[in-house]
C-alpha cells in the first residue's frame, strides 16, 4: 500500500513535466552564457538590434540604460541601435523605452502572431530553451512560411538568421526529430552557436539586470564584512586586555 501511494504521489508530481514535453522535441542544449562578458553582451546586443527588433520590443528597458550596463555611448546608441523615429520624426530619444515601429496589428496579420515583447522570456522560457530555439529552425512544406522549429512546434517566427545559419531538415524518422545541416550558411556551426550564445546572453541581462548590479554589489558587502570583523577584532582585544 506504502509502495503504491509513494508510486502514485511520483505520478503526481511527474505529470505537468511530460504534459509540458509533450510533442516530438529535441533536448535542450546548455546556453552557458556568462553575464559578466560585456564584449558578449555588446555583440549580443548588436545581433538583437540587427536581426530582432524589427519585430520584438524590449520595452521594460531604456537605451541609455542599457548603454550604462554595456558600456555604450550616447553616440555609439544613436548611430547604431535606434532605428525608430518619434511622432514628430525626429530619432527616437535615448531617454526612451526599446519599442518598435510594426503596429501589432501589422505583426498580427503577417505572422498570425503579434511578436512578443522580449523582456522577460529569458526568464520564463530560460536561456537554455531561447539558445536552442535559435538553432533548432528547418525546412517544413507543411508550415506557411516552409518553417517549423523542433523546440517551438509550429512556431509563427521565420527563421531570421537563415543567412548565417544556412538551413537544416529534419531526418529523423516514425515522428522523432533529428535535424541535419542541408544548406550552409556563411558561419559555420560553431560561429553560429557562439553568435546565438551572445544574443542570448543579452535576453539574459535584459531580463535581469538588476542582476549585474548584484555581483557588484556583493565585492563591497564582503569587504564591509571583513572590515567590519577586522574592527570587532580590535575591540575585543582592547577589552580583554585589561582582564588578562
Ligand atoms: C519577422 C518578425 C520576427 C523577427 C525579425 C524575429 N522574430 Fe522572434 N518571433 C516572431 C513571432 C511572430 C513570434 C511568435 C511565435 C509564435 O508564438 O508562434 C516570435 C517568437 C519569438 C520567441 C518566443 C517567445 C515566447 O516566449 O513565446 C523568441 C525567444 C524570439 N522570437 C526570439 C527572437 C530573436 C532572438 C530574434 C532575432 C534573432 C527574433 N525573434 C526575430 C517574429 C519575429
Amino acid at each position: 500500500m506504502k509502495k503504491m501511494m509513494t508510486l502514485v504521489f511520483m505520478l503526481a508530481c511527474a505529470a505537468p513535466t511530460a504534459a509540458l514535453a509533450a510533442g516530438p522535441s529535441l533536448p535542450l542544449d546548455r546556453a552557458n552564457i556568462d553575464m559578466s562578458d560585456t564584449a558578449s553582451l555588446q555583440r549580443g546586443a548588436e545581433h538583437f538590434f540587427q536581426y530582432c527588433i524589427g519585430c520584438h520590443s524590449i520595452q521594460f528597458k531604456r537605451y541609455n540604460r542599457m548603454g550604462r550596463d554595456l558600456g555604450l555611448t550616447d553616440d555609439q546608441l544613436r548611430e547604431q541601435f535606434i532605428h525608430t523615429r518619434d511622432p514628430s520624426g525626429d530619432q527616437t530619444g535615448v531617454g526612451e523605452l526599446i519599442k518598435i515601429a510594426m503596429k501589432p496589428d501589422d505583426a498580427e496579420e503577417w505572422f498570425g502572431q503579434p511578436a512578443p515583447d522580449l523582456s522577460l522570456t529569458a526568464r520564463l522560457r530560460g536561456t537554455d530553451w531561447i539558445y536552442t530555439t535559435l538553432r533548432s529552425f528547418y525546412l517544413d512544406d507543411s508550415r506557411p512560411m516552409g518553417v517549423n522549429n523542433a523546440i517551438f512546434e509550429a512556431m509563427s517566427m521565420p527563421h531570421v538568421l537563415w543567412e548565417l545559419q544556412g538551413w537544416q531538415a529534419n531526418v529523423g524518422e516514425d515522428g522523432n526529430i533529428k535535424l541535419e545541416q542541408v544548406a550552409e550558411g556563411k558561419l559555420t556551426t560553431e560561429e553560429y552557436d557562439e553568435v546565438v550564445r551572445d544574443i542570448t546572453n543579452f535576453l539574459a541581462y535584459v531580463a535581469d539586470p538588476v542582476k549585474m548590479e548584484r555581483h557588484e554589489l556583493g565585492k563591497w558587502v564582503l569587504l564591509f564584512l571583513a572590515f567590519f570583523t577586522f574592527l570587532a577584532y580590535l575591540l575585543k582585544r582592547e577589552y580583554w586586555r585589561d582582564v588578562h
